[in-house]
């Protein structure tokens, strides 16, 4: 499945991509993911991104190569920044992190679990050595985390 969230704000564009099942958010496991659904988080990212000045761009896809199509060719279509929550992708991925090293633009890791209470196997993280940094645990609130870091990261370049 791939979902697309349409450009939302006005400023330097950050897209928001959204790895393999977190399509299913808000019907999967709620205690560990939390209640909130794609379209109600990417709601909340896109209200955040209004303050911030910043215009927003949601992807979803539960194919790895879509979101290497997606980071290797943003940085040409204009996109600033990123924010990535890659899924399982984040502990095996190195097509994605070779691809977010190629992106050239600042990409923030975000996770809603803690990754590092869990089990073993989710304690790896692939792609985020290649990451600006990594926010991970605060549920829903990790993208927000994010996308401050990404306005952030914007702001002390320009
Ligand atoms: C996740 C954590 C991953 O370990 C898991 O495979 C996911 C979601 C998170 O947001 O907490 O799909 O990235």
């Amino acid at each position: 499945m791939t979902r697309r969230f349409a450009a939302i704000g006005e400023g330097p564009l950050v897209l928001v991509l959204h790895g393999p099942n977190l399509g299913a958010l808000g019907r999967r496991d709620p205690g560990l993911y939390g209640a909130l659904d794609l379209d109600q988080i990417m709601e909340r990212l896109a209200k955040l991104a209004g303050e911030l000045g910043l215009r927003v761009e949601g992807l979803q896809s539960d194919r790895e190569g879509e979101l290497v199509e997606a980071l290797l060719a943003a940085g040409g279509r204009g996109v600033a920044a990123a924010v990535l929550n890659p899924g399982a992708l984040a502990h095996t991925s190195y097509a994605v992190r070779d691809a977010v090293e190629a992106a050239g633009i600042p990409v923030v890791e975000v996770h809603l679990s803690n990754v590092h209470a869990r089990e073993r196997w989710r304690h790896h993280l692939a792609i985020a050595p290649a990451a600006a940094g990594v926010v991970a645990g605060f549920g829903p609130a990790s993208y927000d985390l994010g996308l401050r870091a990404a306005a952030d990261l914007l702001a002390r370049r320009t």
